[in-house]
């Protein structure tokens, strides 16, 4: 027994080092260790040892080294595979240029950069401002205490810990009013969010950029020159617009200024609901409770606000039909734009 298992551990290093393959390691391994096997005829004839104990213990010591060797030969085939494919593969060079095509702007980022640089030189800061923020920002500090039906209008997204998605702009009023005092010239950008049904021009995700003025003697005369220089100089010639009373609690008196539809020039379209006319900017003199609120001395300041619609006018600016191609992620409408 003990000569035969020694003549087998012999032959059976002699055909690994000859097997250069996962298939003729696995004919190895039932050419050992299958059910007609080396190791099965060396069990069968152990019934005729003399030491059967002794004899059983170099089968299995001897069907172990079989194992382990065929496993770890197959392991370093493996190896040897993998490293001989990256060996092979494309090399990669630091110093070729990048492939890459650039990207673009998003017409809505190209307008407000626009518009920020007009109030900028007009003497504005520009402040930036939370999307989540709470009902006091959002509607109490503005004037429309809770159950007030002009939160009809901006139903949101509310998070399980009462705080909202802010529907407008005019939700950071109140901390920069704080946060500046009187005189104050500033405005903020941002992304505004509303429960509502999308349409060519509503969406629920959007942007506007807020305004306010505060100051001695701020009258209704420098909230239209402030406007009309803005949408002359974003778009280098004069656009119809009209100003017309509108309700917001937190203006007093408020208005609508208007575009005319610069996608139908005025004849009607979806992208206007077909009145010819896009509600661009709707304005008016701060309430005298918002000022309050926001710490401003309402004997001696008064001061006007506006929240331009950003993507209304980014619409208007460069004749984008649908609303909803802004969110869509779809390259073929947004690669047209100024690339970076
Ligand atoms: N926040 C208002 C809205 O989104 C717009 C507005 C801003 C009106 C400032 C007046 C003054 O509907």
């Amino acid at each position: 027994m003990q000569n035969r298992i020694e003549e087998l551990k012999r032959s059976f290093v002699t055909s690994l080092g000859a097997a250069g393959s996962a298939e003729s390691l696995e004919a190895l391994r039932v050419e050992y260790l299958g059910k007609k096997g080396y190791v099965a005829e060396l069990m069968k004839g152990l019934k005729d040892a003399s030491d059967k104990k002794a004899a059983g213990q170099l089968i299995n010591e001897f069907k172990t080294e079989v194992e382990d060797s065929i496993a770890k030969a197959t392991e370093e085939l493996r190896a040897a595979q993998i490293a001989a494919k990256i060996r092979g593969a494309k090399k990669y060079n630091p110093t070729l240029r990048a492939e890459a095509e650039f990207g673009s702007y998003h017409p809505i980022t190209l307008a407000t950069r626009e518009v920020e640089e007009i109030f900028v030189s007009m003497g504005f800061t520009i402040e930036n401002y939370f999307e989540i923020v709470d009902d006091y920002k959002c509607f109490e500090a503005l004037n429309i205490p809770k159950h007030h039906p002009a939160r009809d209008m901006q139903d949101t997204y509310y998070l399980d810990n009462g705080q909202l998605l802010k529907t407008h702009t005019s939700a950071a009023q109140n901390a920069i009013m704080k946060k500046y005092g009187a005189p104050l010239r500033a405005i903020f950008p941002g992304r505004c969010f509303r429960n509502e049904s999308t349409d060519a021009c509503h969406e629920n995700t959007f942007f506007q950029m807020e305004g306010m003025m505060i100051d001695e003697n701020i009258s209704i005369s420098n909230l239209i020159y402030f406007m009309k220089t803005m949408l002359s100089e974003v778009f280098k010639r004069d656009v119809k617009v009209r100003l017309r009373p509108g309700f917001f609690p937190f203006v007093e008196p408020g208005f609508e200024l208007d575009i005319n539809c610069e996608i139908c020039g005025g004849e009607g379209c979806p992208s206007c609901k077909n009145s010819g006319w896009l509600e661009l900017c709707p304005c008016g003199m701060i309430h005298p409770n918002v000022l309050r609120e926001g710490g401003i001395d309402t004997e001696k300041y008064t001061g006007f606000a506006f929240g331009l619609g950003l993507t209304r006018l980014a619409m208007m600016k460069y004749g984008v039909k649908d609303i909803r191609d802004f969110n869509s992620g779809n390259l073929k409408a947004l690669s047209q734009f100024k690339s970076i």
